[in-house]
């Protein structure tokens, strides 16, 4: 069994809108992994993957126009990024759909994208901010 996802110190970022929102993303993994817990039927679980990548979308605009607006330098990486990071979780979830990986597989590879992410990315958002005072 995998270990529990739960939301650490360690992820934030210091800016309380992201971090308010990868605390609900946090929670969406947590939901996956007691689905998947539970043995929740496949319907179910194509649901909640379903809101997640929504949940994911808008977080990426989100976050994206946040950076525009305090001129953070690294807005157009992230850009990339994220479209990167969608582009892969898509490809994910067909094989998940299509029995290529496991349900385990697809919650294992959404909480290391998440953890690299906002650990390695979005924390220099908030280290720019209190750079520039
Ligand atoms: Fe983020
Ligand atoms: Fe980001």
């Amino acid at each position: 069994m995998m270990t529990e996802i739960v939301w650490r110190d360690a992820y934030a970022v210091g800016v309380e809108e992201i971090d308010r929102q990868h605390q609900d993303f946090v929670k969406l993994i947590r939901r996956l992994q007691i689905l998947q817990e539970k043995g929740n039927p496949k319907h179910l679980v194509i649901r909640l993957i379903r809101e997640l990548g929504a949940y994911a979308q808008y977080h990426f605009v989100s976050e994206e126009n946040i950076m525009y607006l305090i001129r953070y330098p690294g807005l157009q990486r992230q850009e990339s990024e994220h479209s990167r990071l969608l582009e892969s979780f898509q490809e994910k979830v067909k094989s998940y759909e299509g029995g290529r990986v496991s349900l385990e597989g697809l919650i294992q590879f959404l909480i290391d994208w998440f953890v690299s992410h906002s650990t390695e990315e979005d924390q220099k958002i908030g280290s720019h901010i209190q750079q520039s005072g």
